[in-house]
C-alpha cells in the first residue's frame, strides 16, 4: 500500500526528502487504522519546515524484529526505494529502539526518526516560550541519552531543529554520556529559574495587555489555515505593532476597534511520548492564559468526537479553568458529504457556541469573527478606579490596552471608568503589585 501525499511533491533546492513509514504491527490487538495513522504521521512530518515528504507507506508486519524492526526482505526492497527516491530521511511512525536505529541508518544510508523524534522536532520548532524550550532541550537530551548521540549542536544554536534534521553533510558532533548529563544539568538548573522569576514573566506579559484569543486543536485540523485566514488581510486587519511578536502570535483589530492577540498552538496528538508531556505543556503555556479558547475540529474526520474528547481531556489537564470562554469550529464542512453536511450544521445552531466553518472556501468565517467579537464583549466587565498624579504609568497602561471608556480629572488625579477582560483585569493588578499571591510570596 502506498500513499504519495499530493502535496509536497517535487521538493526544492534546500530540503530534506523524507519517507513516511507507519508499521502496521499484526500482533499488536491495539493497534489503530492503518490508513488513519499514516495520514497523521505524514501530516505531522508535513509541519517540520524544511521536510519534503515524497512517500508514504503502511508496512505490515507479523512481528517486530529486534535487530532491524523491519523484515530482511521488507529491509531490502526499502532500500531500493530509497535510492530510488533519494530519500534523505526516513520517518518510522512509531518506537524504533536505538540498535534498530543504527542499523536501518547504516543500511539504508539514511537519518531516522522514530515517533518520539519527530513530535520533539515539531516542539523544538513551535516552543515560545523560554520555559518551553528549555522543556524542549530536556526532553530531547532523554531522549537521546538512551542512544548514541549524533547530533546535539542545537544547545549551541540560536533557533532552529534540535538537530535531526540537518542539512546533509552536516557534520555529526559525537557526545558521550557524561556531557549530556552536564547539559541536563544545566537545563534543570536554568528551569528551576525560570519557574522562579515567574512573577518577572508575568510582569513581561503584562505590558502587551490586549485580550489573547487561542486557537486549539488535534493535530491537522485546520489551525494554522483558519489563523493564517484570520490574520490575513481579509477580514481583520493585520497589526504591525505585533511584528515583533511570536510568529505564532499576531495581532489583530475587530471591526469594534478592539485589539486582539490571537494564538495559534502546537497541535494534539493521541498517545503522546512521556517524554513529551511536560515539553507539550510548557509549548502551550500561553492558553492558560487565554481570555478565549477556539477549539478547531476537523468535522470530517471519521474520528472526530475521539478528537474532542483528547483534547478537552488535555485542555482540562494543563489547568485550563473550566469557565474559561469557548467555540467550538467545526471545520472543513466543505469535506461533508452534501448529504451529511445540513444534519451537521441543523446540530451545530443548534448548540451555543458551536459553528461551522471552512478555513479552505472561508464560508463561516464572518459568523466566527462577529462571535469573537461578541464572546470578549460578554467577558468584559466595568470598574471605576481612582489614580493619583504619581500614578501616570498606570494611566499610560489603561489607555495602550483601550480599556478607558471615560476619564474625569480630579483635585489629586484621575477617576477613571474601564472596562476590561479578566486577564487585562490581572494584569493591571500586576503592574500595580496589587497581587494577592506575589504579595504573600514577598511576607515570606
Ligand atoms: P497542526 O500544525 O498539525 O496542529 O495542524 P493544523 O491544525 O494547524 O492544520 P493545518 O492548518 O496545517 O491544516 C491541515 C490540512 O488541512 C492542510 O492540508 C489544510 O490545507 C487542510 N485544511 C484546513 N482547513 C481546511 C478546510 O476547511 N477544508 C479543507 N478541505 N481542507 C482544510
Amino acid at each position: 500500500m502506498s500513499a504519495h501525499p499530493s502535496q509536497g511533491e517535487g521538493g526544492s533546492a534546500g530540503t530534506e526528502r523524507a519517507l513516511v513509514l507507519h508499521p502496521d504491527i499484526l500482533s499488536d490487538r491495539d493497534r489503530r487504522p492503518a490508513a488513519a495513522g499514516l495520514a497523521e504521521a505524514i501530516a505531522l512530518a508535513r509541519a517540520l519546515p524544511g521536510l519534503t515528504v515524497v512517500g508514504g507507506q503502511v508496512v505490515g508486519l507479523r512481528a517486530v524484529q529486534p535487530g532491524t524492526l523491519f523484515g530482511s526482505g521488507k529491509v531490502e526492497e526499502l532500500k531500493r526505494q530509497i535510492e530510488t527516491d533519494e530519500i534523505g530521511l526516513v520517518l518510522v511512525d512509531g518506537p524504533v529502539s536505538p540498535v534498530q536505529q543504527r542499523n536501518l541508518e547504516k543500511e539504508w544510508n539514511v537519518k531516522l526518526l522514530d515517533r518520539t523524534g519527530l513530535i520533539l522536532e515539531i516542539f523544538a520548532d513551535r516552543a515560545a516560550t523560554r520555559e518551553g524550550v528549555l522543556q524542549v532541550e530536556l526532553a530531547a537530551l532523554s531522549y537521546q541519552r538512551t542512544r548514541l548521540v549524533r547530533a546535539w549542536t542545537h544547545l549551541e544554536r540560536q533557533r532552529g531543529g534540535l538537530g535531526f534534521v540537518g542539512g546533509p553533510g552536516e557534520t555529526q558532533i559525537e557526545a558521550d554520556r557524561r556531557a549530556i548529563d552536564e547539559a541536563i544539568t544545566r537545563i534543570r538548573r536554568q528551569l528551576e529559574k525560570v519557574v522562579r522569576t515567574r512573577t518577572l514573566h508575568r510582569a513581561a506579559r503584562a505590558r502587551v495587555p490586549f485580550p489573547v484569543v487561542a486557537l486549539v486543536g488535534y493535530t491537522n485540523a485546520g489551525k494554522s489555515t483558519l489563523f493564517n485566514r484570520l490574520t490575513g488581510a481579509d477580514v481583520l486587519v493585520r497589526d504591525m505593532l505585533f511584528a515583533t511578536l511570536d510568529p505564532t502570535m499576531r495581532g489583530v483589530t475587530l471591526d469594534t476597534g478592539q485589539k486582539v492577540i490571537l494564538s495559534d498552538t502546537v497541535g494534539f496528538v493521541s498517545d503522546l511520548p512521556h517524554q513529551l508531556v511536560a515539553a507539550f505543556r510548557a509549548t502551550l503555556e500561553e492558553v492558560l492564559s487565554a481570555d478565549l479558547i477556539v477549539h478547531v475540529r476537523d468535522i470530517s474526520h471519521a474520528e472526530t468526537e475521539a478528537q474532542a474528547e483528547d483534547v478537552a481531556k488535555i485542555l482540562h489537564e494543563l489547568g485550563v479553568p473550566d469557565d474559561t470562554p469557548g467555540i467550538e469550529v467545526w471545520n472543513k464542512i466543505d469535506l461533508v458529504p452534501a448529504e451529511e453536511r445540513q444534519a451537521i450544521e441543523t446540530l451545530a445552531a443548534r448548540r451555543p457556541g458551536v459553528l461551522t466553518l471552512s478555513a479552505t472556501t472561508g464560508e463561516g468565517e464572518g459568523q466566527l469573527v462577529g462571535t469573537i467579537t461578541e464572546m470578549l464583549a460578554g467577558a468584559f466587565t466595568d470598574a471605576e478606579l481612582s489614580l493619583t498624579f504619581a500614578d501616570g504609568r498606570q494611566r499610560a497602561w489603561l489607555h495602550d490596552a483601550r480599556v478607558v471608556t471615560g476619564e474625569r480629572q480630579t483635585e489629586t488625579g484621575w477617576d477613571i471608568a474601564v472596562r476590561w477582560s479578566e486577564r487585562q483585569k490581572e494584569a493591571y493588578a500586576r503592574l500595580t503589585g496589587d497581587d494577592p499571591g506575589q504579595d504573600h510570596a514577598l511576607d515570606r
